[in-house]
């Protein structure tokens, strides 16, 4: 995806992303996301009004089904743009006959931009986003588009919203501090930025056995 692009080519992208889609994967029950005319209803999805919480970047499922499993008051929605994982992460998902989470197959700022109402999501997950390390590349990564930013402060919910993240990449991690720390809708709290706070992913494990320092930070919404 480009970065910073303006909204109307944004537009344009949705149209030629093939068959975004949601899926419930215990009954494989999905929803071609280009059919929908306003926002989705997580009421309507979930089949109840609890709090739903978004991982961006699912990979293969195991944030969601930890998290699941350990909360199963809260709703879960992973995003994953790559089918390979997304089908892995529904098998995963189904496996385990988590009834609390749906994947959507899609690039994520996009699903925010057209399939997310305001205020509708108390948390974001964003764990080692692709760093993308060479220079003509950085444009790629999520944090260098503003509709993505300012996307997540429209879905974020006033009160509760949260966003977590973590990432073995330090360039990276600190310039998604200071766009954070910078930002007015946005503020830090140093005492969730621990390691307690989070199940790891595929890849936060994978870090450890190598040995490599993990930099993480949670922002609430101000
Ligand atoms: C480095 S992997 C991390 C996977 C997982 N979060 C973990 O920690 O194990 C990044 C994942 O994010 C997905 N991804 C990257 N950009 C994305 C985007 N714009 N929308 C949805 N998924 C994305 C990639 O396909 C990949 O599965």
């Amino acid at each position: 995806m480009a970065s910073d692009i303006d909204k109307s080519t944004f537009d344009r992208y949705w149209q030629l992303f093939a068959n975004p889609m949601l899926v419930n994967p215990t009954n494989q029950i999905s929803l071609e996301l280009k059919t929908l005319d306003s926002p989705l209803n997580w009421q309507e999805v979930f089949g109840n009004d609890r709090l739903v919480e978004i991982e961006v970047g699912s990979g293969k499922g195991r944030f969601l089904k930890e998290s699941a499993q350990r909360n199963p008051d809260i709703n879960y929605v992973g995003i994953e743009r790559a089918s390979k994982y997304f089908e892995k992460s529904c098998e995963r998902l189904a496996k385990h006959n988590i009834t609390t989470a749906r994947l959507v197959y899609c690039d994520a700022p996009y699903f925010l931009y057209r399939c997310v109402a305001d205020q509708s999501v108390s948390a974001f997950h964003i764990y080692f986003p692709d760093p993308w390390p060479k220079k003509r590349h950085r444009k790629r990564r999520i944090f260098n588009n503003s509709i993505w930013i300012s996307e997540l402060v429209r879905t974020l919910n006033n009160k509760l919203g949260e966003i977590y993240i973590a990432t073995d990449y330090k360039t990276y991690f600190w310039e998604i501090r200071e766009l954070f720390d910078c930002h007015p809708s946005f503020e830090y709290h140093p005492d969730k930025s621990t390691e307690t706070n989070y199940i790891p992913t595929s890849f936060e494990i994978k870090y450890r056995k190598q040995g490599l320092p993990i930099y993480r930070a949670v922002y609430a919404k101000l």
